[in-house]
C-alpha cells in the first residue's frame, strides 16, 4: 500500500480546544504516505435507535469517511473521568444498525490533553473498553497522557520541544502499526 489515510476523532468542539490542537500539531508529524483528515461530528443528530434504517445525512458521511480510512486516532479530553457524550455519540452512531458496524477492525491510536495531572487517563482506558468491544485494535504503547503547561504547543501550532521526541517517536510507531494491519 502506498498511501494512508487516518481518519481523525476529536472528542472536543471547543473552539480553544486543547485537544484539537494536539490533534493540529499531531498531523504534522506525520510522514508523506500518511494523511491525517479529522472526521465531523458536531452536527450528528442524538443517537436514537429508531433512525438505524434511516440514518441521517451526517451519519452517512461519518460512516464513509470512517470506511475509506485505514486507520483512526483518537484525541479526546476527560469528561467527568470518562470520554465526553459528543465522542460517545459518534462512536455509537456509527457502530450501527446492528451488523454494519464502520469502526471494525479499524487500527487506532488513543491520546488527550488535560488540565489535570493524569492527562486523560481514564477517559483513554473508557474509550479502549468501547473500542474493544467493537473490535478497533489499539496502539498499546506509547501512551500519550499529556498535561496542558507553558509551551506544550509552540507559536505556530507544531509540539513544543519537551514533548516533541516523545511524540515522534509515537508517529513512528503508530505508522509501523498502522501499516502492520493493512498488508
Ligand atoms: C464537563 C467537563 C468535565 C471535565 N472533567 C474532567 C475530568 O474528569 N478530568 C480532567 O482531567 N479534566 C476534566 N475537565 C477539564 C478538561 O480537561 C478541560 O476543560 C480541557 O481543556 C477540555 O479539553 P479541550 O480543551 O480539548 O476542550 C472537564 C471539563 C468539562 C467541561
Amino acid at each position: 500500500m502506498s498511501h494512508y489515510q487516518i481518519a481523525v476523532i476529536v472528542g472536543s468542539l471547543r473552539r480553544e480546544s486543547l485537544n484539537q490542537k494536539l490533534a493540529n500539531a499531531v498531523a504534522k508529524l506525520a510522514p508523506a504516505e500518511f494523511t491525517f483528515k479529522q472526521v465531523a461530528i458536531g452536527e450528528l443528530p442524538l443517537y436514537n435507535q429508531d433512525d438505524d434504517a434511516n440514518q441521517a445525512a451526517s451519519v452517512k458521511q461519518l460512516k464513509a469517511d470512517l470506511l475509506a480510512s485505514q486507520g483512526l486516532l483518537f484525541v479526546t479530553p476527560e469528561y467527568n473521568r470518562s470520554v465526553p457524550g459528543v465522542l460517545k455519540n459518534a462512536i455509537d452512531h456509527a457502530s450501527r444498525p446492528y451488523g454494519k458496524s464502520a469502526w471494525a477492525n479499524k487500527p487506532a491510536g488513543v491520546m488527550g490533553v488535560s488540565v489535570g495531572a493524569i492527562g486523560t487517563a481514564l477517559a483513554q482506558h473508557s474509550l479502549r473498553s468501547i473500542l474493544s468491544y467493537l473490535d478497533v485494535p489499539t496502539l498499546g504503547q506509547p501512551e500519550v497522557y499529556l498535561q496542558t503547561k507553558e509551551g506544550l504547543f509552540d507559536a505556530e501550532g507544531n509540539i513544543g520541544k519537551d514533548s516533541l521526541m516523545f511524540m515522534q517517536v509515537w508517529m513512528k510507531t503508530y505508522v509501523a502499526w498502522v501499516k502492520a494491519h493493512n498488508v
